[in-house]
């Protein structure tokens, strides 16, 4: 049978309980938009979970299907949401779902390269809330040519521009990062503090049958080789021994087995550039 938009290879749908008690969702993902991933599956959790956290007015910075947005969108305290997409059809994929989900005049989607939107219309309207956004939501892919955090660190450094002092920062760092480089970013980008981790999968497979992510490992592994910080995966389950990237793919090639690690969710307050941030990073 062929595959029609409400089929699970284009359509996801999860339950109350998934989206941490919010609602039932479903989000089309149609062929060269953002499919959710687990590490979407922990953000959107982590929304439905902390909604007392968020109220207002929020950002998601890489919105894809819109799934964070819309789940933000849910919440009665939020009024209004502006997701940040690069891709095209993302945007309309978003658009389609905040209707499908009940929240279309709640949330707005822009085509936008990080927090520039391209149309200047667009830009004027975020322009607009300067200095006067509750919340950000991020996802961010990794990144090429860097130790893949660079995505990350654009976002901590732009949402500056865009959060009051006291707003929230809702940050996915998947585990095998590392704490040192979780500490980094509120040392490297002044102006925030690191007030812990919202919520965390158990240890599950880091895929790597899944291409993008086999992606990820080599660039992981070329960072290690240039002596840059090691990345923290498990290799077994109750193991408490860390192991890099280079160890990771090595026990890869020799098993079949993919590393472990756990999609979190973490959370950063804007607290001004004048303030001294004193906050440690992850246990
Ligand atoms: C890991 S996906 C997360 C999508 C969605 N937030 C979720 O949780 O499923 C990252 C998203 O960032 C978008 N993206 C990548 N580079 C971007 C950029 N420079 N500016 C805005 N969005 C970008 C991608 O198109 C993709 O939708």
């Amino acid at each position: 049978m062929p595959d029609t938009p409400d089929s699970p290879a284009f359509c996801t749908r999860l339950s109350v309980e998934e989206t941490g008690g919010l609602a039932a969702l479903q989000f089309r993902h149609p062929p060269r938009s953002f499919n959710l991933t687990p590490a979407s599956r922990i953000a959107m959790r982590t929304i439905g979970e902390q909604q007392h956290l968020l109220a207002g007015r929020g950002l998601d910075w890489g919105s894809g299907s819109g799934c964070l947005a819309i789940a933000a969108a849910r919440i009665p305290t939020v009024d209004q949401v502006i997701g940040l997409d690069i891709s095209p059809q993302n945007i309309m994929a978003a658009r389609q779902n905040a209707a499908l989900n009940g929240v279309g005049e709640k949330v707005t989607f822009l085509l936008a390269d990080s927090y520039q939107p391209l149309a200047d219309s667009d830009w004027r309207l975020l322009a607009a809330y300067s200095g006067r956004i509750d919340f950000i939501l991020a996802n961010p892919p990794s990144s090429e040519g860097d130790d893949g955090f660079g995505y990350r660190r654009i976002v901590l450094a732009g949402a500056r521009d865009f959060l009051r002092r006291g707003g929230l920062l809702f940050l996915n760092v998947s585990y095998q990062y590392g704490r040192q480089r979780v500490t980094n970013l509120v040392r490297q980008i002044p102006g925030f503090s690191y007030d812990g981790l919202l919520a965390s999968t158990d240890w599950v497979p880091f895929d790597l049958q899944r291409p993008d992510l086999r992606h990820c490992l080599a660039l992981y592994v070329a960072e290690e080789d240039r002596g840059g910080l090691q990345y923290e995966f498990r290799l077994h389950p109750g193991s408490a021994t860390v192991a890099g990237a280079r160890q990771a793919w090595a026990h890869f090639q020799a098993t079949g087995l993919s590393p472990l690690t756990r999609w979190q969710t973490h959370l950063f307050r804007y607290v001004g550039e004048d303030a001294v941030a004193d906050t440690p990073g992850p246990a």
